[in-house]
């Protein structure tokens, strides 16, 4: 049985790439930010691909993003990630600081339960009784980390955190050392070059508003949008279905219209505007690209495992149920009214909408 992680960090699920980088950054020269791995165009093309390298493209659709987030990072400023669930912003996040600094992983999640010690230090109370505060009795929180080896830390879900926990970044930001009384009076944890941060906030969640005006400006705002190109969004969905699957995507039949027509009905959903201009109710359900890959792999496990290898528009229609009909009524509603308007006219002339409204049935 193999015993591989079921999930890498980025900087070493994408090593060779970051070696041909560095290689590459050391062939031309290129000055690096203080304390970065790679320079910034380097780190541009770990994100956004450069073929003659054989660096795959990660993030698509907003390429001015990602030098504007680079570009942040550089400076003093935080990175703030917003967007709706499901747009890549940890993604982003866990790319940047796997090229920048090498470590994606010393992250923060922010919930309801995160308190000042997540975000500062702790300490391992039975040295700390042994031997006082030392460098040994004190616990470094993932920012502690980042601070004294130069690292981009990243802030998961910051708005989920209570305020006053926000607010332990606004020193942080502006200083750029963390106190440490109990080392004494004015002891103090100096960042080193290469520190930075990178949070983000999902938008459906409560409040980026209920943000103080303080932390704010620490940060600078990039909101992430959902993909604008359909084709892009088709292309994506293919290499994340690749990617997951690996061999066991090449013993299924999964055609380009079935991929299409899934792509189709997620774009619908989540923007309220069909292909042909027809305004319908959003869903509640966050129906994200992520969603849509989420749908692609099940009905293709589904097709190889336990059916005849072939994921058909109805295998799609079945897996859509437990993504887009979480147990709400006015939501089954919605998916109802879309199926016998939207896909019942398309499915007059083409066969593949006419197998998915047939297998809509179950959508209530
Ligand atoms: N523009 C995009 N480029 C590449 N992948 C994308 C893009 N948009 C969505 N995805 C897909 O979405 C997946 C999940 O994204 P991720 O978890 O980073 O989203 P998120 O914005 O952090 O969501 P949440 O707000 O729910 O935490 C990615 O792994 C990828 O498959
Ligand atoms: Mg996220």
């Amino acid at each position: 049985m193999s015993t591989e992680a079921v999930r890498q960090p980025a900087e070493l699920k994408f090593a060779d790439e970051l070696a041909r980088l560095a290689q590459d950054d050391q062939e031309q020269g290129g000055a690096k930010p203080p304390g970065w791995k790679l320079t910034a165009r380097a780190v541009r093309s770990f994100v956004i691909g450069d073929e003659p390298l054989g660096v795959e493209r990660k993030f698509y659709g907003d390429d001015p993003l990602v030098d504007r987030a680079i570009v942040t990072l550089m400076g003093r400023q935080g990175l703030m990630l917003v967007g709706e669930p499901g747009t890549a912003k940890s993604m982003l996040s866990e790319l940047l600081a796997a090229a920048i600094s090498g470590n994606s992983n010393l992250t923060i999640q922010g919930t309801a339960a995160t308190t000042e010690d997540h975000v500062r230090y702790s300490w391992n109370y039975a040295l700390l009784l042994a031997e006082g505060p030392t460098e040994r009795s004190i616990v470094p929180s993932p920012i502690y980390q980042a601070m004294v080896s130069g690292r981009i830390a990243r802030f998961e879900e910051i708005t989920r955190a209570a305020p006053e926990i926000q607010d332990t970044m606004v020193s942080l930001l502006s200083e750029k050392h963390l106190m440490v009384p109990e080392f004494g009076a004015d002891a103090r944890i100096a960042a080193r070059s290469g520190f930075n941060v990178i949070a983000t906030a999902n938008l459906r969640d409560r409040g980026v508003n209920e943000m103080s005006a303080a932390l704010k400006r620490r940060f600078n705002f990039e909101t992430v949008h959902p993909l604008a190109d359909p084709q892009f969004e088709v292309e994506l969905v293919a290499r994340q279905l690749e990617a997951e699957l690996g061999p066991d995507l090449r013993s299924v039949k999964f055609d380009r219209e079935v991929l299409d027509l899934l792509v189709t009905v997620f774009r619908d959903l989540r923007t309220g505007t069909t292909k042909e201009g027809t305004v319908i109710k959003r869903p509640e359900a966050v129906m994200s690209t992520a969603e849509a890959v989420g749908v692609a792999v099940s009905a293709a496990l589904e097709a190889r495992y336990l059916g005849d290898a072939v994921v058909t528009p109805g295998r799609i229609a079945d897996r859509m149920l437990g993504v887009a009909l979480k147990d709400n009524q006015e939501d089954a509603a919605r998916l109802r009214f879309y199926a016998d308007t939207v896909i019942r006219e398309r499915a007059r002339h083409d066969r593949r909408w006419k197998a998915f409204l047939t297998a809509t049935r179950t959508w209530r």
